[in-house]
């Protein structure tokens, strides 16, 4: 006999996971939530999104006043960061975020079960193996995966922890590593590349492909590269890491380019060419579930895998992995599960990288959309000529409008600017709506802000921005 009867039972408690559960709750259905760390809030609160984005704020608070008091009529003596303390910072904020997920679960009356939770033969029930080495079943109507993804490993170059790490380690390190080596340049290695930049490291990032931020427009990761060159960065592109060679106790990662052999001396290394779904210890492929060659659990357009009953949302199946598209998934999929008609828009996902300046897009991009032979009009907007950024001392970087040639219906846009990531949530209705660029361009924006940069965008789409030369 089971030892307790659920509506559903959602393993995992990532952004997917808990809000799947809070809303399946919500709905009235009684709902466990399986974890098997003894924290809440998955990847994104405890070693990802949450602590990433505190040590961002806090080292560009730190590399602004050292590199800009004067300009803004500060006088400081030397200035110098307190590692410990910034790393405390960072714990005590993601404390209170799981703290509050957690009572946010317990107000919703879930039940959260933690263990390491095992599909049953067929995905009939879980068996859920406690630190303890109990165990316990449960049975549900419905089971939902939302157990995200891991740091994938480079064959040549296993993580150790020490010199080798993931991101996992990288944002804890207790003390600044000299050489720090990034390898891949998209979101994990530009903003933890940036944190240890600004706090002294000499950071080398070395990518595969021939630009950074690759997922972005050609000209977003141009002037990308530029600032952050500017800024101390140092990027080796088109290069394929072979390994790793150590003499004299001193290590470095070798690459080759053209035929020639790089080699980077490294006090730790950065691995940060991506994630891979999370099936290990799920017993997914003895319970019959299908996966994509990439691992990723096959789910149809409500979310349902090959095995009846049996759910997946967020990083374990396929799309981009970030926390809110697990959000929207497992609100849309509670929603299914209880009747209702849920749905994603899989167009209208903001990507962000939170460097400083940010870049941030939504919907189609231009390059996208020249390698998919789409013709589309852009308009361009640049931060120099707008008052807000010139008062900020924020004037790096652009807004970008994608929209269709001849309906002018709003494909996209591209941003690189200081709050970039704030600036694309006004952009992002009027895409879920169907608007146009004429919509965006005509909508009121206040002044000064740097969001008048978004409207100008729009305008420039036909060539009658008010402010560009
Ligand atoms: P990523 O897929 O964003 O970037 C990996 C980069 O590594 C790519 O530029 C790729 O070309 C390069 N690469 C791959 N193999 C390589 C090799 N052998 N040598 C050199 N370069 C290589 O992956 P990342 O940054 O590890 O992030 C993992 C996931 O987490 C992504 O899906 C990302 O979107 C997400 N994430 C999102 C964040 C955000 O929303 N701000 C922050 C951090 C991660």
């Amino acid at each position: 006999m089971p030892d307790s009867p659920y509506d559903l039972v959602v393993i995992g408690a990532g952004p997917g996971g808990y809000v799947a559960a809070i809303r399946a709750a919500q709905l009235g259905l009684r709902t466990a939530l399986v974890e098997k760390d003894p924290y809440l809030g998955g990847t994104c609160l405890n070693v990802g999104c949450i602590p990433s984005k505190a040590l961002l704020h806090s080292t560009e608070l730190f590399h602004t006043l050292a590199t800009q008091a004067a300009l803004h009529g500060i006088k400081t003596g030397k200035i110098s960061s307190d590692l410990p303390a910034l790393m405390q910072r960072k714990l005590d904020v993601v404390s209170k975020l799981t703290g509050g997920v957690k009572q946010l679960l317990d107000k919703r009356g879930v039940t959260i079960v933690q263990g390491l939770a095992k599909l049953g033969p067929g995905g009939k029930g879980v068996e859920v193996r406690r630190a303890d080495g109990s165990t316990q079943k449960h049975e549900a109507q419905n089971i939902l995966i939302a157990t995200g993804s891991t740091p994938v490993e480079l064959p040549f170059l296993k993580f150790d922890g020490q010199l080798v790490v993931s991101s996992d380690q990288a944002i804890a390190f207790t003390e600044v590593p000299a050489k720090l080596v990034v390898i891949g340049a998209g979101a994990i290695g530009l903003e933890l590349g940036s944190v240890w930049a600004r706090l002294g490291s000499e950071v080398t990032v070395v990518e595969l492909l021939p630009r950074i931020a690759p997922t972005f427009d050609e000209d977003i990761s141009r002037t990308a590269q530029r600032i952050f060159q500017k800024q101390g960065m140092k990027f080796e592109l088109g290069a394929k890491v072979t390994g790793l060679k150590t003499e004299n106790g001193r290590a470095a990662l070798t690459a080759q380019r053209d035929g020639q052999t790089l080699e980077f001396p490294a006090d730790k290394i950065l691995v940060a060419v991506g994630r891979k779904p999370n099936t290990a210890g799920l017993g997914a492929v003895e319970a019959g579930l299908v996966l994509d060659k990439q691992g990723r659990i096959t789910v149809d357009a409500h979310f349902r895998s090959n095995l009846p009953h049996v759910y997946a949302i967020g990083d374990v199946i396929p799309g981009p992995m970030l926390a809110h598209k697990a959000e929207e998934e497992g609100v849309a999929c509670a929603e299914i599960l209880a009747g209702k008609a849920g749905h994603v828009n899989y167009n209208t996902i903001p990507g962000i990288v939170y460097t400083e300046p940010e870049i941030a897009s939504v919907g189609l991009g231009e390059t996208e959309a020249k390698a998919k032979g789409i013709t589309v009009k852009t308009g361009k907007f640049n931060l120099a000529a707008n008052g807000r950024a010139l008062s900020a001392a924020a004037i790096e970087g652009f807004v970008k409008i994608i929209a269709d040639p001849k309906t002018d219906r709003l494909l996209g846009a591209q941003i690189i600017a200081h709050n970039a990531s704030e600036m694309i949530a006004a952009i992002t209705p009027h895409l879920e709506y169907g608007g146009s660029a004429e919509d965006v361009a005509r909508t009121v924006t206040a002044h000064p802000t740097l969001a008048e940069a978004i409207k100008e965008a729009a305008l420039a789409v036909d060539q009658r921005a008010i402010h560009a030369i």
